[in-house]
């Protein structure tokens, strides 16, 4: 255990990683060097002229992964941990059937803290075996069930963003808080809890509770401003929805007929960027003024494919969110999403980007391997700090992948090798993985 607790330590391997969206950058057999959890630099070799690793760093540990692959953690910028025991159940409905005949009345049994518990324990233990190292995730209205969660994965090592939902409207009783005043009460209650237990240790410091509006047909317009306040006054980042599905966004207009978008009752809020922090998943259906919006905010979207596709909710154009220079990480958005594993939401990315070029719009170049990556490991990362590349001073979250699994008569370099294992992950082998320079897997 000593050993896995060390944070200044020499990888070896074959090391991938991104640079930047069109950028990859790939090292054979060579050395990631750890210092205090955090990337020092990739060298070639130990003592060769070219790019050999500087002598501090000799006399640290070396752990040889072999011929394994070694990428940066990835990251699951959107998903539901409560939502995780029913994925694969109800894919037959839109968003809106879907939230209230198979989310709520789920999510509703949350309130039972031993429910909680089992439920959340599949969960972190499914997580642990990816190659996820950082999410941002919602919880429950509750805030006992929620402080559980974030227990069980700051125990599993991960870094993440844990949010109590807020929900004061348009949900069944068993799933609503009474108003406004009662759900700003349970979300400090929330916060001084997790607070607590952080002084207490139970909580890493990687693990940080986050607001978490729901969506906006499911919090008054009262709710979301004393929460903005909050965020501004604490220092909180912010997680939702947005223009998630045609019917969605109908409900939000009809709901606040004198905003002129979606967005725009998120930003009334001060939940849309500066100097919150936010990160909305979806924006499939965004308008100009909504992505100017996003732009100027600096604000991230979290790109669902799978649950998109699964939702029928549309194809986000997230060729053109990368080429305006917007922050877009990728999500599983379980339980939208069946599918845990973020290698998976890569492919999607990538497939649903040529279905939207070749019947939506042909200017829209398709994803490419590496943007894909790019969004899966640096993209997301960005809203965790400096997260999702070996350059240096990143924290070093690194996922090892065996992929023998993968075996071929073709020679393959490694940009092909992690091709192959991004469109087949489940024939790989997760050999280890390291989150701020810890073996936690
Ligand atoms: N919009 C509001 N709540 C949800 C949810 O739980 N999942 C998805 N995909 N969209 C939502
Ligand atoms: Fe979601």
């Amino acid at each position: 255990m000593e050993e896995n607790k060390q944070r200044s330590h020499i990888l070896r391997g074959n090391i991938l990683y991104a640079r930047s969206p069109g950028e990859l950058v790939t090292a054979e057999r060579a050395f990631l060097v750890c210092i205090d959890g955090k990337c020092a630099g990739v060298f070639e070799t130990l003592q060769d002229a070219k790019d050999a690793m500087p002598e501090q760093y000799a006399d640290l540990p070396v752990t040889d992964h072999g011929d394994c692959l070694i990428i940066p953690g990835l990251c699951d910028l959107h998903l539901h941990a409560p939502q995780y025991a029913y994925r694969g159940l109800g894919m037959d409905m839109e968003l809106v059937d879907w939230l209230n005949r198979v989310t709520f009345p789920e999510e509703a049994k949350y309130a039972e803290i031993t429910y909680a518990a089992r439920a959340y324990d599949d969960f972190v233990s499914d997580m642990r075996q990816t190659a996820t190292t950082r999410m941002a995730v919602f919880g429950t209205i509750h805030a006992e069930s929620t402080l559980l969660l974030a227990r069980k994965l700051s125990e599993a090592g991960f870094g993440a963003y844990v949010g109590k939902v807020n929900m004061d409207r348009n949900a069944p009783d068993c799933l609503r808080e009474t108003d406004a005043t009662e759900s700003f009460t349970q979300t400090m209650d929330y916060l001084r809890k997790f607070a607590f237990l952080k002084s207490q240790g139970k909580i890493s410091d990687r693990v940080h509770p986050i607001l978490t509006p729901r969506f906006i047909p499911s919090c008054s317009r009262e709710l979301m401003e004393e929460l903005g306040e909050l965020a501004r006054q604490q220092g909180l980042k912010v997680q939702s929805h947005l223009s998630e599905s045609k019917k969605e966004i109908a409900w939000v207009m009809e709901l606040e007929s004198d905003m002129p978008n979606y967005g725009a009752c998120y930003a009334r809020a001060g939940m849309m960027g500066n100097p919150v922090p936010s990160v909305m998943a979806h924006c499939v259906w965004s308008s100009p003024e909504e992505i100017e919006m996003i732009r100027e905010g600096g604000v991230f979207i979290a790109h669902c494919p799978q649950s998109n596709t699964n939702l029928a909710s549309g194809i986000a154009p997230v060729r053109s969110y990368l080429d305006a220079g917007l922050h877009v990480g990728l999500g599983t958005d379980i339980a939208g999403g069946f599918s845990r594993s973020v290698f998976r939401a890569m492919a999607d990315a990538i497939q649903v980007s040529k279905l939207y070029f070749r019947y939506v719009d042909e200017s829209k170049k398709p994803l490419t391997l590496s943007e894909a990556f790019y969004m899966a490991t640096m993209g997301g990362g960005a809203f965790f700090g400096a997260v999702g590349s070996f350059l240096p001073d990143y924290e070093l979250d690194a996922a090892v992948i065996d992929d023998t699994g993968l075996r071929s008569v073709l020679a393959m370099n490694l940009a092909e090798r992690l091709e192959r294992a991004v469109y087949m992950p489940e024939q790989c082998v997760l050999q280890a993985k390291y989150i701020a320079g810890e073996r936690v897997f």
